[in-house]
């Protein structure tokens, strides 16, 4: 979700008024994604470089952050959607890993969308856990480190109940994934758009999908291998 602060600044406003902006689109997605039937929807709110930001600007997301879970966990709740938080929590105030501990425990059972919210998140930090706890496990269970493959290493990464993502969006015009899910999106599609984010809503989402069935994922196939599996 990017460029909440150009949005801001096009209008002569603080940076801050952006992010609030952004909130709504956060509703409008979720929103739309449940309506689509998607089961997954994972969101990177804040990255682990945006600590680096002016600290007015991070704690004002923090607040905005922790106000926007107590208002909207119980809609959320009520339709069905599972929440869950992913990055190195043990950064946030024990008032907010609290609320998203309750927040996810609350949720557990609910079947109809997992809703992830990646906070303090690094793609580079999910794989260094990923292996501290598998060296780990595997001590500890004396395995061998023979044993170590994909779907062994990937059971420690912090999506591992998850499938890998079919289509990452990124709004905002740059085209880098920034440390986002690096293992699990090595064949995702990527959909980049100017739109920035206070800007995207149910058109913006239904356009990237469209974009997106548009697409023919080969897995490092050939065409025609692709076209026969699909026959079958
Ligand atoms: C994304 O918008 C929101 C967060 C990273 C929390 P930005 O704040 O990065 O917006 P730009 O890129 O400055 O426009
Ligand atoms: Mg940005």
């Amino acid at each position: 979700m990017d460029g909440n602060g150009r949005w801001a600044t096009q209008r002569n406003k603080y940076r801050t008024s952006g992010h609030k902006a952004g909130v709504e689109s956060v509703r409008k997605t979720i929103r739309q994604s449940s309506k689509l039937g998607i089961k997954w929807l994972t969101l990177f709110a804040f990255s682990s470089e945006n600590w680096s930001r002016p600290q007015k600007e991070v704690s004002m997301l923090m607040e905005l952050f922790t106000r926007a879970l107590k208002k909207e966990v119980p809609e959320l709740h009520e339709n069905g959607v599972r929440l869950n938080f992913i990055g190195d929590l043990s950064r946030f105030s024990d008032g907010l890993q609290k609320r998203m501990n309750k927040v996810a425990a609350l949720t557990h059972n609910n079947d109809k969308m997992v809703l992830t919210i990646a906070v303090n998140y690094g793609g580079r930090w999910d794989i260094l856990q990923a292996a501290k706890k598998m060296v780990q496990a595997l001590d500890d269970d004396n395995v061998s480190s023979k044993e170590i493959n994909e779907d062994l290493f990937s059971r420690y990464l912090s999506m591992n109940e998850a499938p890998n993502p079919d289509l990452l969006i990124r709004t905002g015009g740059e085209m880098r994934i920034s440390n986002f899910l690096l293992w699990q999106m090595a064949y995702s599609e990527l959909y980049f758009t100017s739109t920035l984010w206070p800007d995207f809503d149910e058109e913006s989402l239904n356009q990237a999908i469209e974009s997106y069935h548009q697409r023919e994922r080969r897995f490092g196939k050939t065409p025609k291998q692709v076209k026969e599996n699909k026959q079958c």
